[in-house]
């Protein structure tokens, strides 16, 4: 948010919004803004409609999400990860932008963390005998890789922005408790995962993948566990 160059801009819509907290401090950050927040959750939308604020909440699914306004922000945290096929969708969202407006977008670079590549890796070989576990399906659509290397979204980007800004960051997020990393991820790319596994192979998952993701991400000496995580931002101003 702190990078992006604009001044005193009309519509920010919030793309993703989950609960509202960041789409409550766009409206902090430009008070003479309006600001929607859109998700495709009513249960995160209804969440975030609990805490009072100027913020508008819209359902919609960025699949095939249009502005009901011309926007002159489009910002997004933490969600194109779960929205496939960026080669349509980033042109998509870039192109509702007039001259001036802001494409401003975080996301996990998690595809080839060890985190990721051992959930992977347990899908096709922590079964029995050190076989595959779940379904030829459940594992092609692990196999995708979503959020795309930097250099894809400055290709698809650069040639109409006025200004463009692309970077990656690694976290060394430092956590508590026993099988820390397995409970970071059981939050979110594991997801998947789990709702695709029956009752019994989900045990025998979970058991397994625990267990390397233990040996890649050993406790430190003072009892926590570094978990070192990798994002991307890109902040574009159109020509
Ligand atoms: C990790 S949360 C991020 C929430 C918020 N942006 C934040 O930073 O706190 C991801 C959000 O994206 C939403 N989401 C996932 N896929 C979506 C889609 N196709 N269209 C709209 N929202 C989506 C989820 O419902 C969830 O609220």
């Amino acid at each position: 948010m702190g990078r992006i160059p604009l001044e005193d801009p009309g519509v920010i819509y919030d793309l993703g919004c989950g609960s509202g907290n960041v789409a409550r401090v766009l409206a902090d950050r430009w008070p003479a803004s309006s600001v929607v927040g859109v998700d495709n959750s009513p249960e995160m939308l209804a969440e975030a409609a609990e805490t009072p604020s100027r913020v508008m909440w819209e359902n919609g699914d960025l699949a095939d999400w249009q502005p009901g306004s011309p926007p002159s922000i489009l910002y997004s945290n933490a969600v194109i990860q779960w929205v496939p096929d960026h080669e349509e969708l980033i042109p998509r969202l870039w192109s509702m932008l007039p001259a001036g407006g802001c494409l401003a977008v975080q996301a996990p670079m998690s595809w080839d963390m060890p985190s990721h590549n051992i959930m992977r890796e347990t899908l096709s070989s922590g079964g029995k005998g050190g076989g595959p576990i779940g379904s030829a399906e459940l594992r092609e659509a692990v196999g995708n890789r979503w959020v795309q290397d930097p250099d894809f979204y400055y290709d698809l980007l650069a040639p109409q922005a006025a200004h463009l800004d692309v970077w990656t960051t690694e976290y060394q997020h430092v956590i508590a408790g026993d099988d820390a990393v397995l409970e970071w991820v059981t939050g979110t790319g594991l997801r998947p995962i789990l709702n695709g596994l029956n009752d019994a192979d989900r045990e025998i998952y979970r058991e397994e993948y625990r267990q390397r993701l233990n040996r890649e991400y050993p406790r430190r000496p003072d009892g926590v566990t570094l978990y070192p995580f990798r994002r991307l931002f890109f902040v574009a101003v159109r020509r």
